[in-house]
């Protein structure tokens, strides 16, 4: 009997994990209340008197053993298990970090300034809230022009010279005002017009205008190099354009490009034409240039416009401007992968 006990001494001396489980299971085993030491507490009693002390004095050291023995790997579990909270279990899977995502507006605003940079274009931004002038005035529309009713505009009420800008060809006066031909500048930014809001129109929206000023500038000059950007932007390479009107323009165009009727959409976006439009544009208007300090005798150059959401509507296939300002995650997450 006494020799098993010895037995159990040398078992519990030499056990050794580093698993909570396996130490748990050794401590029921040897400590638990149906264990070894319960057991052998409870045969006390029939050991004979002769015995008794040196069965007394194993079995204590079988117990303080084992508790020991728990209590050391207890203790060497737990340095760890602290070491372990600064370096973080090196073997785990990484943390997956959250990327976030470009705006579609922000990709396709990019997608076109990088197009007219090749070209030789640079970027030109002004004033959200403007005056008369380089909104409408400088543009050719003087005060009571009728052409002022196509842009319903929002003014400042305590004072009708400031309004939100309709439109970013205020940017382009300024920087005739500015700066000297030749003159090659695009002007992305956001403008405003009193519209009601629905699927397809927003009060709030933006606009790439481009502005070419030199001597000697084509109307070819123009179809050329919208050409250009209808080949990069959209794989498109026909385009046409049709006689229109702006004040600040002429003769003035609206581009149409050939999207093609090879797909459902395609009829239910083009109307079953074939065609879009997608910009406004024309040769600026002499008066125009003289407004802004520019010798129209010597200079004229080209201008043109267009919707960034009407784009990116296009391109991404988007069946409601609204979604473009609701900031709703599921919609914005689905641009990601995008640069
Ligand atoms: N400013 C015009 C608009 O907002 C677009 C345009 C720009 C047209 C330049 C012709 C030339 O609709």
């Amino acid at each position: 009997m006494i020799d098993k006990i010895k037995e159990h001494i040398g078992e519990a001396q030499a056990f050794t994990t580093d698993n909570k489980d396996a130490l748990e299971v050794f401590r029921i085993k040897f400590l638990g209340s149906k264990g070894l030491l319960k057991d052998l507490f409870a045969e006390f009693k029939n050991v004979p008197n002769d015995q008794k002390k040196e069965f007394g004095q194993v079995i204590n050291l079988l117990k303080t053993t084992a508790e020991d023995k728990v209590k050391a790997i207890q203790d060497a579990l737990e340095s760890k298990e602290v070491s372990g909270g600064i370096y973080g279990d090196l073997t785990r899977p990484g943390e997956p970090l959250v990327i976030g995502s470009r705006h579609p507006i922000s990709l396709v605003k990019n997608q076109i300034v990088d197009i007219f940079s090749n070209i030789g274009f640079n970027v030109s931004e002004g004033p959200e809230i403007e005056d008369d002038w380089h909104n409408f005035t400088a543009l050719n529309l003087p005060e009571y022009h009728p052409a002022r009713d196509m842009q319903d505009t929002f003014f400042i009420q305590t004072n009708p010279d400031v309004l939100l800008r309709t439109h970013t060809s205020s940017v382009q006066v300024r920087y005739m005002e500015g700066n000297k031909p030749p003159i090659r500048t695009i002007s992305p930014g956001r403008v405003f017009r009193n519209e009601a809001v629905s699927s397809r129109s927003h009060c709030i929206f933006h606009q790439v205008e481009g502005l070419y000023i030199d001597q000697n500038v084509s109307f070819a000059d123009l179809k050329q190099t919208l050409l250009y950007f209808t080949k990069e932007m959209f794989g498109k390479s026909k385009i046409r354009l049709r006689p229109s009107y702006f004040p600040f323009t002429e003769p003035s165009a609206e581009v149409d490009i050939y999207w093609g009727l090879k797909t459902e959409t395609d009829y239910r976006i083009t109307k079953g034409t074939g065609w879009l439009e997608i910009m406004g544009c024309g040769m600026v208007d002499p008066n125009v240039l003289k407004n802004c300090g520019i010798d129209a005798d010597k200079y004229n150059g080209f201008a043109f416009g267009m919707g960034i959401e009407r784009i990116a509507m296009l391109l991404y296939q988007i069946g409601d401007i609204r979604m473009f300002y609701e900031n709703d995650v599921r919609f914005l997450e689905q641009f990601k992968s995008s640069i």
